[in-house]
């Protein structure tokens, strides 16, 4: 046998292999893991374990489960499925990450063009300042003016460089032009308890998960990073933080699932189209939109968009992160 004949040989028979596959995914004793790389309770791990439920319906009731491989910004995680088998049984949900850790890590040891196949975006989802609850101001102005008398002693937590909260908070710092000690956590769920313990003073968090703290009088809100207020009773009276004087100030992150490159094509179709059922259910869309996120059906929700889409987010962050000069490594 030539070798020519036998690398042809091999590779028919690996594509066999695959739709072989491909026709029986998901195997009924085999479960589907959403890798998510923040701690647990979080607004990322709220958000895939809303997902991965109402998928899991779309899928003939097949177990969906989540493993919170926190650290190092999300790039843990990430790179657990960057280098999984591409067998439609290991995804990585997370958020704007996926585009800003490219700037945020010289040396990130995957590469969210090649190393991922792109299954779709699920929401958009909005930030809110908030502080601890013995913080003495009571609104934004109060908070602005607390902000100014203590500079050089303010610190303000986040998820480490690159995460949404970081990325947020980065922001505030720099249209105020005020530095703070920037404390990092495996996700903003650690750092949700210490702020509600008093450890730290100002969060930039998502809604998905200040609502509920908001309404528990467990921390105070002071603005959302909207171009418009949002709805939500909790958040009613927190202005935009350009309506607090803060010009162009706007930060809406995202959320998308991921499977490894490599993935069968006709997996990623099952999975895809369990996407796109979750994102028209009806549960789901009122976990997202109850806690002011809005649920993503347009082109972003079709694996090309979705990855036309982050690679223009890679472009648009990496000029605001080069000019911050903060890096993860
Ligand atoms: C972030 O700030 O990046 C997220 O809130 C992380 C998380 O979901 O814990």
């Amino acid at each position: 046998m030539t070798s020519k004949f036998l690398s042809v040989a091999l590779a028919c028979a690996a594509m066999v292999s695959a739709n072989v596959m491909a026709q029986d995914y998901p195997v009924a004793n085999k479960v589907i893991t959403f890798v998510l790389p923040y701690a647990a309770g979080g607004p990322t791990d709220k958000a895939a374990r809303d997902l991965a439920q109402s998928m899991s319906k779309f899928m003939g009731g097949h177990s969906i489960v989540i493993d919170n491989s926190a650290g190092a910004s999300g790039s843990i995680g990430a790179n657990k499925v960057a280098k999984a088998p591409a067998d439609g049984y290991t995804l990585l949900f997370t958020h704007i990450a996926q585009a800003t850790l490219p700037t945020f890590f010289r040396n990130l040891p995957y590469n969210v063009e090649r190393d991922f196949e792109y299954l779709g975006m699920v929401s958009e989802n909005p930030m809110n300042l908030i502080g601890r609850p013995s913080l003495p101001a009571n609104n934004m102005t109060e908070l602005m003016g607390w902000i100014q008398a203590n500079k050089g002693k303010i610190n303000i937590a986040n998820a480490g460089p690159g995460s949404a909260s970081h990325l947020c908070g980065m922001l505030f710092q720099s249209t105020i032009k005020v530095d703070m000690t920037s404390v990092p956590y495996k996700g903003t769920a650690p750092a949700m308890t210490d702020l509600i313990g008093g450890q730290v003073d100002l969060m930039c968090d998502q809604t998905t998960t200040t609502i509920p703290q908001i309404e528990g009088k467990k921390v105070k809100s002071y603005a959302v990073t909207t171009p418009t207020r949002l709805t939500a009773a909790a958040l009613k009276d927190s202005p935009t933080m350009q309506e607090a004087g803060l010009k162009d100030f706007s930060v809406t992150i995202w959320q998308g699932l991921y499977a490894p490159k490599g993935t069968p094509a006709p997996v990623l179709k099952k999975l895809n189209d369990a996407l796109k059922a979750a994102v028209k259910d009806q549960d789901f869309i009122r976990k997202q939109e109850g806690g002011g996120a809005t649920v993503i059906t347009d082109a972003r929700n079709d694996p090309a968009g979705h990855k036309n889409f982050v690679i223009s987010e890679v472009a648009k962050w990496a000029p605001v992160i080069r000019a911050g000069g903060i890096y993860a490594d």
